[in-house]
């Protein structure tokens, strides 16, 4: 009896809690459209507009003539400005103007901001949820402490054709690896409350389809099924902003024929109507205009009418919104109603970000530039830790890593000192000459730093058109006038007196950016003949690559003894890499994304599906999937990598039969049968054997780490339900069709370790 009273007495508690709480959120929700309806009504269209323009200081453009456009009510927000007494100014410029709306301050935090983390291709390689989230909680925390608000990130663009510079932007290949990447910066950058003064609000970009551009070259069309953008590459953006993102960033490029910023299915149909989507739509640098060179609209004028048309809110660096939107809407081509829902969306932000009520929050207007830049502002620790966890282990031959702290060491390549290029790309916050190189991180970890010989050993290219374009807005890459043969002759020198030689090489990192597409995936000639003269001295290789996309690397692969994939791993690169080099660490990063074998297999993603003629291992004839000249096969599959331990595994359904209300659990065994603590993902992969459309031969669906001590024994359990059996069918129709799934397991996606349950009808 009262035990009964004390629940009931406990029920009415909760119960009249979630009456209460439901009733302050109306009445907030009420209150905050009272406030904009408001303002709104007394906002002229001209200063409406200017809540629509993104605006960074730059060229025509000084700080002085943004002040005044600010006070005249003409700008909604300001982006690309980090220092915080400018910032500062441009608020209180804003709190001048007719409506005193305050501005909003973003800019891009891809992988880090004052502390850099690896790039995103780095982070998705550690295949970890806690790093992700320590990444994006990081970024967030001192993004904010700069006085930012918003972030054009996270980018979750599927990447499979490597060609494309802006692959080491995205976390991979692969739909649900991306989108859980993309979920985690969401929810730790905006916190729960956007009120939260470490909240930083998230624009997941670039809706949509950037990275599928044709022939992987920068800003090209792109042109896929309905069926492939539900079922993969709109997967991610949809993850985000189901997860709360509140404003969105659209691509450059054209989707199906129709640029993605004219775009009115995309923008309107896509995201607003079936995705519910309620927050602001950005445009990209400058697409507005571009609509003429796409052919879709005739003069500027015409450019803005589409693209607000399709559903473009916020104009970034478009000089013609305030030109032309006036114009538009008296002429009847665009309608009040339309600007005044854009402008409600940004004001909503606005509210919600607490702007209104704390303008200047975070805002110090005394911070001078050093300690805006201090040493002692980073996270390193932060970024160490995530960055020992990007890196995969490619190679291992005879357990040459890891290495003993006694050797005497020969660090050798043009990546080896490099404090610009271990940055990464899209690191505007960061300083080069905060971060750590291999050659520093190798010596910090060593007892006797004179252990420890150098060597740059060649440049990264001798192609001069390559140094033109990587130094074309300032020197970021220097050029060793020596000889070549010179440089190798000094390397080689060094190498011979070594016990080991270790070999950095790979990309400048502004060879993995925006607007640095390749058709050659392979290392440079000078580079390729540095590895043959060092492999000739007869020590040991261990090949360090540092880059921002899959390269194509068989013969490196042949000839090196140990192989390492760093990617740039920001600030604390070159100690994490000594981590793992030493043994500190054992690496247990795995590949987010195929490195194919050579540039003619592109697209290369193991996902794909099945043909009619697949080539098995019976059957090699003829008439197969196949190429004559070269595998099907990448040379590093999608979630590879090795660690300096081994594990066992093997795992069993709970049922053999699954119905619509049911779930079958996954238990799998996992053993470390090697002689040294590591930590292993094990992953998922499921199959839908027959269905009305064709499906993949294999998706990954769940992943998890554990970690073990040598011949400890663990167990890691997923749970498949109904929902992960749903697929777009024959008639476009998201379901689960009865029959027979393949459950796969593995530590990579070449797993064939399968077992079979059937959903019943
Ligand atoms: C252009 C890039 O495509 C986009 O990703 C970035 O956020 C903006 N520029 C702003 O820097």
């Amino acid at each position: 009896m009262m035990i009964k009273k004390l629940a009931l007495f406990l029920f009415f508690l909760v119960f009249s809690g979630l009456l209460l709480a439901q009733e302050s959120n109306g009445d907030a929700s009420v209150e905050k459209k009272v406030f904009i309806d408001n303002l709104l009504s007394k906002m002229t269209l001209q200063e409406k507009v200017g809540q629509l323009r993104l605006v960074s200081v730059g060229g025509d453009l000084t700080l002085h003539k943004v002040l005044d456009q600010i006070q005249a009510g003409e700008i909604g927000g300001i982006f690309n400005t980090v220092v915080e007494p400018d910032l500062f100014q441009m608020q209180e410029r804003a709190l001048k103007s007719p409506s005193k709306i305050p501005l909003y301050f973003g800019f891009d935090i891809i992988h880090g901001h004052r502390t850099v983390f690896p790039i995103n291709l780095g982070i998705a390689s550690t295949w970890d949820r806690s790093a992700i989230a320590k990444v994006a909680e990081v970024s967030a925390n001192e993004a904010t402490t700069d006085g930012l608000n918003i972030t054009w990130a996270p980018m979750v663009d599927i990447t499979r054709d490597p060609r494309w510079g802006r692959v080491s932007e995205g976390f991979g290949e692969d739909p649900y690896l991306t989108s859980e990447a993309g979920r985690i910066f969401v929810e730790k950058m905006q916190k729960q409350s956007l009120a939260d003064k470490k909240s930083l609000v998230t624009t997941v970009k670039h809706f949509a389809l950037y990275g599928a551009v044709e022939g992987g070259r920068e800003y090209n069309s792109t042109d896929m099924s309905e069926r492939k953008m539900f079922q993969e590459y709109l997967v991610p953006y949809k993850a985000a902003i189901d997860a709360g993102s509140r404003a969105v960033m659209v691509s450059l490029v054209s989707v199906n024929g129709i640029p993605a910023t004219a775009n009115h299915w995309l923008l309107t149909e896509v995201l607003r109507n079936q995705w519910h989507f309620d927050g602001v739509v950005v445009s990209d640098h400058g697409a507005i205009r571009e609509l003429i060179n796409h052919g879709v609209a005739s003069d500027p004028k015409d450019a803005v009418r589409v693209a607000i048309k399709a559903g473009i809110e916020m104009s970034m660096n478009d000089e013609y919104f305030l030109q032309f939107v006036p114009e538009l809407v008296k002429e009847g081509a665009i309608s009040e109603d339309e600007i005044n829902q854009a402008c409600r969306h940004v004001l909503e932000l606005k509210y919600d970000m607490g702007l209104f009520s704390d303008p200047k929050r975070n805002l110090d207007p005394t911070l001078d530039i050093d300690t805006m830049f201090a040493d002692n502002r980073l996270h390193r620790a932060e970024a160490r830790d995530v960055a020992r966890r990007s890196i995969v282990l490619l190679k291992n031959e005879n357990e040459i890593l890891p290495l003993a702290k006694n050797k005497k060491i020969a660090v050798i390549g043009p990546l080896a000192d490099s404090k610009r290029d271990i940055l990464g790309s899209w690191s505007g916050a960061g300083r080069a000459n905060l971060a750590v190189t291999p050659l520093e991180g190798i010596k910090n970890a060593v007892k006797n730093p004179e252990s420890i010989s150098y060597a740059f050993g060649a440049n990264l290219s001798d192609d001069e058109n390559l140094y033109r374009f990587l130094n074309l807005y300032g020197e970021t890459t220097k050029f060793d006038n020596r000889p070549a043969d010179k440089m190798i002759a000094e390397a080689v020198k060094i190498a011979k007196k070594a016990d080991i030689v270790i070999a950095f090489v790979g990309e400048a990192e502004g060879m993995a950016h925006e607007s640095s597409s390749r058709t050659d995936l392979s290392l440079p000639a000078t580079q390729k003949q540095l590895l043959n003269a060092l492999k000739k001295t007869g020590k040991p290789l261990v090949i360090v690559l540092m880059n921002g996309r899959p390269l194509t690397l068989s013969e490196e692969y042949a000839q090196a003894d140990a192989m390492l994939e760093t990617w740039f791993l920001g600030t604390e690169g070159g100690n994490a890499i000594a981590d793992v080099l030493f043994g500190d660490y054992n690496p247990s990063g795995k590949l987010p994304i195929s490195f194919p074998d050579n540039v003619g297999q592109i697209p290369v993603y193991y996902s794909h599906l099945n043909t009619g003629r697949p080539r098995g291992t019976e059957n090699m004839g003829k008439y197969t999937t196949s190429y004559f000249d070269s595998p099907n096969e990448p040379l590093f599959p999608f979630g590879f990598g090795l660690s300096y331990t081994n594990f066992a595994m093997d795992f069993s359904l709970s049922s053999s039969e699954m119905n619509k209300n049911g779930e079958i659990i996954v238990k799998v065994n996992v053993e470390n049968i090697g002689n040294k603590e590591g930590m292993q993902t094990v992953q998922l992969y499921l199959q839908d054997v027959t269905a009305s459309v064709s499906r993949p031969v294999k998706e990954l669906i769940g992943f998890e780490n554990i970690s073990l001590k040598p011949h400890e024994k663990g167990e890691v359990e997923f749970v498949i339900k109904y929902d992960m059996l749903k697929f777009w069918n024959d008639k476009m129709q998201y379901v689960a069709e009865p029959g027979k799934f393949n459950v796969f397991i593995g530590s990579d996606s070449t797993t064939q370790n399968k077992q079979t349950f059937t959903l019943l009808d």
